[in-house]
């Protein structure tokens, strides 16, 4: 059966977005695709899941643009994607983004789904001081990098949809975004956004829109496509946590500046990112319109929803 059908060759595949692709296309198993998933170890426990779950799983190394080759070959798509956190250096993702699209290349890869973000450098120029130049030459280096590698992929002629993701809503349990008890006692969710509105996402339903757009073949190839579940601002978040964890969440809106002072590892860069989302707001929310994601993943999940299943695993501090 297996046979018949193209692989797509997933990068990250034991992680938040090519997991979800994985999933996705391994939970569809009359589709046309099979996949296949990378890891640096095929022996971690995760791996090992996803080869149980039927996988075939290889080892690849976004650093490594030899094994990126030879893991996407026979391949008819490719989901690319990059780990700032890891590691905190765009020039890192610019470089891992050029091997992937150079990999891809010559293995003849016919359909590239870059996991991509804006290059905020288009609306806050490093002379323009309303926010801080990180690290040299960029604004939001989690995003800027990611923007600025559309164009190798554009350069060297690979098939590419350019996928633009949004906030994903397990930063609440992941990544120390979750509501904190104040010195009153009460639960405040920090979004130093004002009343402007966050576009979010479940972050498994990344691979289920990736594992629409392979679905629609040639017609997302060379396009933008952002998706998202819902956008809410901070006090609807909070409204909705409140509702969901059956105790009150008030919406803590610091400004930005106060945001970077946090001190933690990538506050400036967090900081200068919600600005963005907030000054350029109208910019940042028309490209990731509900309904580009529910036409490719029907069963998207709205922040209600999502707290539904997963409010349990909110730490609550
Ligand atoms: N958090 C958000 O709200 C958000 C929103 C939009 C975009 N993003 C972006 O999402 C990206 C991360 O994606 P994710 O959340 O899916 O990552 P993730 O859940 O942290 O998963 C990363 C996986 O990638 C693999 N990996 C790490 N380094 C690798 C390497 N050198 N070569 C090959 N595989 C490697 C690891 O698997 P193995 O250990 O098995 O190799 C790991 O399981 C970041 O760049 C971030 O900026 C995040």
């Amino acid at each position: 059966m297996n046979q018949q059908k193209r692989i797509i060759a997933v990068v990250g595949a034991t992680g938040a977005q090519g997991g979800g692709l994985v999933r996705a296309i391994l939970n569809d198993p009359d589709g046309p695709f099979a996949v296949r998933a990378l890891t640096r170890d095929v022996n971690s426990e995760k791996a090992k899941a996803l080869a149980r779950l039927g996988a075939e799983v290889l080892s690849a190394n976004v650093d490594d643009e030899a094994s990126l080759e030879a893991a996407f070959t026979g391949a008819y798509g490719a989901y690319c994607v990059t780990f700032f956190w890891d590691h905190f250096s765009p020039e890192k993702e610019l470089a891992e983004a050029g091997a992937m699209a150079r990999a891809a290349k010559a293995a003849g890869i016919e359909h590239v789904i870059w996991s991509t973000l804006e290059d905020t450098r288009k609306w806050v120029p490093l002379g323009d001081d309303r926010m801080p130049t990180l690290m040299g030459k960029y604004k939001v280096p989690h995003f800027d990098a990611k923007g600025e590698a559309e164009q190798v992929f554009r350069d060297l002629g690979v098939p590419t949809t350019f996928l633009l993701t949004s906030f994903y809503w397990d930063n609440l349990i992941h990544f120390g975004m979750n509501p904190k008890r104040g010195p009153d006692g009460k639960l405040a969710f920090t979004l130093p956004m004002g009343d402007k509105k966050l576009p979010g996402i479940a972050a498994e339903d990344i691979g289920r829109c990736a594992y629409g757009v392979f679905k629609k073949g040639k017609e997302y190839i060379g396009k933008t496509v952002g998706i998202a579940g819902e956008h809410l601002n901070g006090a609807e978040m909070a409204a909705a946590l409140s509702r969901a964890l059956g105790q009150e969440v008030v919406h803590n809106d610091v400004s930005p500046e106060t945001y970077r002072g946090f001190g933690f590892p990538g506050a400036d860069d967090l900081g200068n990112m919600f600005q963005f989302k907030r000054d350029f707001n109208a910019d940042f929310r028309a490209p990731r319109n509900r309904e580009n994601g529910r036409a490719l993943a029907p069963s998207l999940l709205t922040f209600e929803q999502w707290l539904a299943r997963n409010k349990g695993r909110i730490p609550l501090e």
